[in-house]
């Protein structure tokens, strides 16, 4: 039985102020559900990490990071390394978010790495895949989603595999109000949990944690989460809004 998972991104939105007010009001909303029959977390920008994980310590919402970079230490001015992620107290981390991808320019070869550097640096990583617009027009979503997932996951064993989430967010769907439909996204997930059972073996396809992302809010979240492949929900401009977030993880459950 794979538990249901949300999480929230917030993306480069917040302040030490709000940051930790919309930690706390999701604590307070989620209580009887979160970290309980629905696993929650919240990606905050690097900067307020800390202050979250305080201000979620007594809560059973986890906290990831939105990037990590490859190497452990050294002279990488500007990155944050995985050793850096868990000494403040984060759990998970995003690897290869779409924005990365199309604003910083990520590769496939890249997230890779990152993907397996947040796993041996004891993190549990979100790999986000999808297609863009004129891909899914062109017939194109399977192609492009198949190869990302097997060049971000190239070399990682099935023991590995089992501390990654995969996120499928349509880079169409993100931030624009237009959600993939319950059976959009079915078929993508589907489609990924078969080629992790080729890549792998049943027991990793059928266990792997597919989460859906883009524009999902309180109006969509149950019927998404009401598709057999879909285990939870990557929430971005809705989990900025603690009520919104709250009904999304109930909506989860
Ligand atoms: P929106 O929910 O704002 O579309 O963002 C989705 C996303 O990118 C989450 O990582």
């Amino acid at each position: 039985m794979r538990k249901p998972f949300v999480a929230g991104n917030w993306k480069m939105h917040t302040d030490s102020q709000t940051s930790v007010n919309l930690a706390v009001s999701i604590v307070s909303g989620s209580r009887e559900v979160a970290g309980r029959s629905v696993a929650v977390a919240v990606i905050p920008p690097f900067v307020y990490l800390q202050a979250v994980v305080r201000a979620l310590s007594t809560s059973h919402i986890a906290v990831g990071a939105q990037d990590i970079y490859i190497e452990r230490q050294g002279a990488f001015t500007g990155e944050i390394s995985a050793s850096m992620l868990k000494d403040v107290g984060c759990t998970y981390v995003l690897c290869g978010h779409s924005e990365r991808r199309q604003v910083i320019g990520e590769s496939d070869e890249l997230v890779n790495k990152k993907v397996a550097a947040a796993i041996s640096g004891g993190l549990l990583p979100i790999l986000c895949v999808g297609e863009l617009l004129d891909e899914r027009e062109g017939g194109r979503t399977a192609e492009v989603v198949g190869r990302q997932i097997k060049s971000c996951l190239a070399g990682l064993s099935a023991e590995k595999l089992s501390a990654a989430t995969i996120a499928y967010e349509p880079v169409w769907a993100i931030g624009t109000g237009l959600t993939a439909t319950p059976q959009q996204a079915q078929e993508v997930h589907a489609l990924i949990r078969k080629l992790i059972e080729e890549m792998y073996d049943s027991e990793s396809g059928e266990e792997v944690r597919i989460l859906y992302g883009g524009s999902a809010k309180p109006s969509n979240a149950a019927e998404l989460m009401r598709q057999e492949d879909v285990d939870g929900l990557l929430v971005g401009g809705a989990s900025l809004n603690a009520d919104d977030f709250v009904t999304i993880i109930k909506a989860a459950v």
